[in-house]
């Protein structure tokens, strides 16, 4: 890990610039390879992220890795994951633009630091906070823009899928074109087992 990575970590780990500071266990670092070709945001860490210190290892986390591995991606290889906040909003509410508002900076730098080609907006905090409030997850989903001055894809969160298994089918079809979009943009020799 070069200097400016483990001077943003370091720094990260004892921010108290929001309020969620006073009642988290851990900073959720964000997980990944530095270099990853896909960046994927996240809303806010939960109960065993909070108690844990990583992302998604929760249920969500669970079925965000299987989606993952039906497009031939890992965390290890081909992903960072992060989220809007880096500290567990009390309850697991939603952050609130406040609190959005002042962790972002760290978002943006972790984006430019892993400098991706792809982002990937898990649901619609992620989507409100990276895109604009005007937006809705049913009616962006799938469909490409730019989000960062970067290529950027949002998709249901796995707990919307969790919740709803009916919009598994409509997830499918966008993580086929962040497949196709990859071939093209990082390794035209991807192999993912169930997309030819
Ligand atoms: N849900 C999120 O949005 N982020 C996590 O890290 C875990 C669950
Ligand atoms: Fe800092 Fe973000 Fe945690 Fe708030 S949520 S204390 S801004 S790292």
């Amino acid at each position: 890990m070069n200097d400016t990575i483990e001077t943003f970590q370091a720094e990260l780990l004892t921010c108290t610039k929001c309020a969620l500071a006073a009642t988290r266990h851990h900073v959720i670092l964000g997980e990944g390879p530095y270099n990853a070709p896909i960046f994927i945001i996240g809303e806010a860490p939960g109960y065993e992220e909070d108690l844990h210190g990583r992302p998604f290892i929760g249920p969500s986390g669970q079925l965000l890795d299987k989606m993952l591995d039906a497009c031939g991606f890992n965390r290890q290889e081909h992903v960072f994951i992060s989220n809007i906040v880096r500290c567990r909003p009390p309850g697991n509410r939603p952050p609130t633009p406040q609190e959005a508002a002042i962790c972002l900076p760290w978002l943006q730098t972790q984006i430019e630091l892993v400098n991706p080609k792809i982002l990937i907006l898990l649901g619609s905090t992620a989507l409100r906070y990276m895109a604009g409030p005007g937006y809705r997850i049913s009616q962006t989903r799938g469909t490409w823009r730019t989000c960062q001055n970067r290529l950027t894809m949002p998709i249901y969160h796995p707990s919307a899928l969790l919740r709803n298994p009916a919009l598994k089918r409509l997830t499918w079809e966008d993580l086929k074109s962040i497949v196709y979009t990859y071939r093209q943009l990082v390794n035209p020799s991807h192999t993912s087992a169930y997309i030819p």
